[in-house]
C-alpha cells in the first residue's frame, strides 16, 4: 500500500500585533485574566483590505517552494476554514486562482477548529488510492472578522493566520494513523448561526449580531479536554503505538487549561508539546499547521520524529493524525 506524507511545508501570520492591553480599551477584561484563564498574550490581526484566501495562498507558496514543486504539479487543493472568503465559491477555488494551480481540482472543508486534521485525512485517501500525486492542503482563518469585538467572552480567544502543507506519496515515514469523529448533538455549543439558509442575513439578524461567533465556553471546555484525551489515544493505538513513542504533540491551541489537563490525563511530558497560543491566540483550522511549521523551523521536529496532531472543535468536530516526519 502507498504511504502519504508530508513533502513540503509553509505559513504566514498578518504583521499587525494586538495585546491583551489593546483589549482592556475595547471590552471590559484584563490582561491578567486573558492569560491565566486562556494563556494567550498575543494575536495577530490581518489587513483590512485581506481576506482568508490571501493568507492561505502566501502560505500555499511557501509550503510549494519548499517542496520544490510549481502551482501546476498540484491535482487537489483542500481548504480547511471556519471563516471562508464566502458561502461560495469555495476558498480553495479562489486560491487555485490566486496560486496559479490550474491542473487542481478544488474543495473547502467545514470542521470547525478541526478542519485541518479532517482536510488531511481526506488527502491522505486520495493518495494512498493513486487517484492523486500532489495536495495541497491548507488551513487558513481571519476570524477577527467573524469575532463580536464586543463580546468578552469570545473576543479575547481569536486571532488570523493560515497554514499549508503539500501531501505526496513517500518512501519512508508519513501518515501513519487518522482519526476523526462528530457529535452534531452538540452543534449550538460553537455556532455562527445566522447567514446561511437557516437565518438568512437581515437587519435583524445584523442588529442581533448573529453573524459573529458564539461559543458556551464551560462545556467547549469540558468537551475538549475528554476528546483531546481520546482521539490521542485512538490515532496511536491505530498505529500500533502507545503515547511513550510520540516525540511531540501538536494540539489544536484553544486555551492552555484545555491542553493542560489533557496531557495530564496522557501522562506525555509537557515539555514535548508544540505550543504557539501564547502569540496567536487560537486560528481554528490554521493553529495546528502553523504551530507545525515553526516546529520544523525552529529545527524541534525532525526526520523520523514521530508526531500527533490533535484537533477538535466546532460541530462538535474531532480528529487526529499520527505521522512520521519524513522531511529533512
Ligand atoms: O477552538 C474551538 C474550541 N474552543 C475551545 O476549546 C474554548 C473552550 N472554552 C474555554 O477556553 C473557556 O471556557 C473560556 C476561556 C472561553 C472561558 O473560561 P472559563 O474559565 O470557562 O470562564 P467562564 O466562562 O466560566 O467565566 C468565568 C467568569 C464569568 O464571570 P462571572 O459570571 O463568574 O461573574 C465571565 O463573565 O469570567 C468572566 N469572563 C471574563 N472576565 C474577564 C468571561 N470572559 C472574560 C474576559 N475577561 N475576557
Amino acid at each position: 500500500m502507498k504511504k502519504a506524507g508530508i513533502i513540503g511545508i509553509g505559513s504566514y501570520v498578518p504583521d499587525r500585533v494586538v495585546t491583551n492591553l489593546d483589549l482592556e480599551k475595547m471590552v471590559d477584561t484584563t490582561d491578567e485574566w486573558i492569560k491565566t484563564r486562556t494563556g494567550i498574550s498575543l494575536r495577530r490581526i490581518g489587513p483590512e483590505n485581506a481576506c482568508t484566501s490571501d493568507m492561505g495562498a502566501e502560505a500555499a507558496r511557501k509550503a510549494l517552494e519548499h517542496a520544490r514543486l510549481s502551482p501546476e504539479n498540484i491535482d487537489l487543493i483542500i481548504v480547511a476554514s471556519a471563516s471562508p472568503d464566502m458561502i461560495f465559491p469555495s476558498t480553495a477555488c479562489i486560491i487555485q486562482s490566486k496560486i496559479g494551480a490550474s491542473n487542481a481540482a478544488a474543495f473547502d472543508i467545514q470542521a470547525g477548529c478541526t478542519g485541518f486534521v479532517y482536510a488531511l485525512t481526506c488527502a491522505v485517501q486520495f493518495i494512498v488510492s493513486g487517484m492523486y500525486k500532489n495536495i495541497l492542503v491548507v488551513g487558513a482563518e481571519m476570524l477577527s472578522r467573524i469575532t463580536d469585538w464586543e463580546d468578552r467572552n469570545t473576543c479575547v480567544l481569536f486571532g488570523d493566520g493560515a497554514g499549508a502543507v503539500v501531501i505526496s506519496e513517500v518512501e519512508e515515514g508519513g501518515i501513519l494513523s487518522s482519526y476523526l469523529g462528530a457529535d452534531g448533538t452538540g452543534a449550538d455549543l460553537l455556532i455562527l448561526p445566522a447567514g446561511g439558509s437557516k437565518e438568512p442575513a437581515s437587519i435583524d439578524t445584523v442588529a442581533k449580531r448573529r453573524h459573529f461567533i458564539q461559543m458556551n465556553g464551560n462545556e467547549v471546555f469540558k468537551f475538549a479536554v475528554r476528546i483531546l484525551e481520546e482521539a490521542a489515544r485512538k490515532a496511536t493505538e491505530k498505529a500500533n503505538l502507545s503515547m511513550n513513542d510520540v516525540d511531540y504533540i501538536v494540539p489544536h491551541q484553544a486555551n492552555i487549561r484545555i491542553i493542560d489537563a489533557a496531557v495530564k490525563r496522557l501522562k506525555f511530558p509537557r515539555e514535548q508539546l508544540v505550543m504557539n497560543l501564547d502569540r496567536y491566540g487560537n486560528m481554528s483550522s490554521a493553529s495546528i499547521p502553523v504551530a507545525l511549521d515553526e516546529a520544523y523551523r525552529d529545527k524541534r521536529i525532525k526526520r523520523g520524529d514521530i508526531v500527533l496532531l490533535v484537533g477538535f472543535g466546532a460541530g462538535l468536530t474531532w480528529g487526529a493524525n499520527l505521522l512520521e516526519w519524513s522531511i529533512d
